[in-house]
């Protein structure tokens, strides 16, 4: 269970629970579909916005935020209602959207996910409430549908630190309370190393598992190599430099797949994380990438595939680094 983040719903919306990935009539786009977690409904896949306000990873500048916007109107007209947010514009792009489709009805209004980016300087209960009002005023919203708590610190800790074991025992204690949890967001792509601990415990304490980093921050596009680095001074540069000769066989066999099934790489990454009952929230910078990440969903690899990735991704002996609070 990951320390990076509990999310706990505080909103009871009975909905009836169903898995289906996505609605695609020929000739239409996309239509992401709906999947239960814990009391409430989400959309299958979700979209990280890391990179619509990071500088340090992501070389953000507010004059990506047109290309941006194009990315998010396609995410949701797509049906994505998980956005996975913290200093960044999702509130105004939301507005936007409502204004261009002289709608009212805001994603808001069914769920939200607002992540807290949890610092060194975030470890009292009043830093806590203070980062939770102002991801509320970004997002031009006055109360909470959906909270996640993100990067456990000592105060909190209690709570996440040992969660897989404790998961259970924490989900009653919130029950009780009225507050049940819908989701874990944790570190899970190709590139990481799990087993079906954290989708167990997930199960047992009727939650979601939300897959954060998807694509290991680009590397499993496959569009990275040791000639195609991101930009000098970027930490992502000297990570994929450690990271890529560990992976060589399993981006070969991404390929493969990916070559077998018409999709892409992305696509398959994608389609992997949701083939083990998560729900992806894949980072998109322009529309391009949101309309490739959109086309993970709406199929399915076949068991042998993911059997041939699952293999693949035990092969990896340099893993992806995980944060340094992440329960084991
Ligand atoms: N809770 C936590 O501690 C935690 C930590 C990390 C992330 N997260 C969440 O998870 C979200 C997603 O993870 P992530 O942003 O770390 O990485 P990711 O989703 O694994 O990768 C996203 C990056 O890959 C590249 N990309 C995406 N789609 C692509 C496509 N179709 N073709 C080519 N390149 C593509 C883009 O970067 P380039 O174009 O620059 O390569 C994009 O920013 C984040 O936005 C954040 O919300 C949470």
């Amino acid at each position: 269970m990951t320390s990076s983040a509990i999310l706990f719903a505080s909103l009871c919306l009975a909905l009836a629970a169903q898995t289906v990935t996505a609605l695609v009539l020929p000739g239409t786009k996309t239509i992401v579909g709906r999947v239960s977690a814990g009391p409430i409904e989400i959309s299958a896949l979700g979209c990280g916005t890391w990179s619509w306000g990071n500088r340090l990873l992501w070389d953000y500048d507010p004059s990506q935020d047109e290309e941006i916007y194009r990315a998010y109107r396609e995410i949701r007209d797509a049906g994505v209602t998980i956005f996975d947010t913290s200093r960044d514009s999702l509130g105004q792009f939301e507005r936007r959207y409502l204004e261009e489709k002289s709608s009212s009805k805001s994603m808001f209004g069914l769920e939200r996910m607002l992540a807290m980016l949890a610092t060194n300087s975030r470890v009292t209960r009043g830093s806590y409430v203070k980062a939770c009002k102002e991801s509320l005023k970004r997002l031009e919203q006055d109360k909470l549908a959906i909270a996640q708590t993100h990067w456990s610190t000592a105060n909190y800790n209690v709570f996440q630190e040992g969660a897989l074991g404790k998961l259970g025992k924490f989900s009653n204690r919130m029950k009780e309370r009225n507050v049940p949890i819908a989701v874990a967001q944790v570190q899970y792509s190709l590139m990481t190393a799990r087993n079906n601990e954290i989708l167990d415990a997930c199960d047992d304490a009727g939650c979601r598992l939300i897959s954060y980093s998807p694509l290991c921050l680009g590397l499993l596009t496959g569009k990275y190599n040791l000639d195609n680095l991101p930009r000098e001074g970027n930490p992502r540069r000297q990570l994929f430099r450690e990271l890529l000769p560990g992976a060589q066989q399993l981006l070969g066999t991404l390929d493969a797949v990916a070559k077998d099934v018409g999709k892409t790489q992305s696509q398959v990454a994608i389609n992997w994380a949701i083939s083990k009952g998560t729900v992806p929230i894949p980072g998109a910078r322009n529309l391009q990438q949101a309309q490739e990440n959109l086309g993970a969903v709406g199929w399915k690899l076949s068991n042998a595939a993911v059997q041939e990735l699952d293999n693949a991704s035990a092969g990896v002996n340099k893993k992806m680094i995980e944060n340094i609070f992440q329960t084991r």
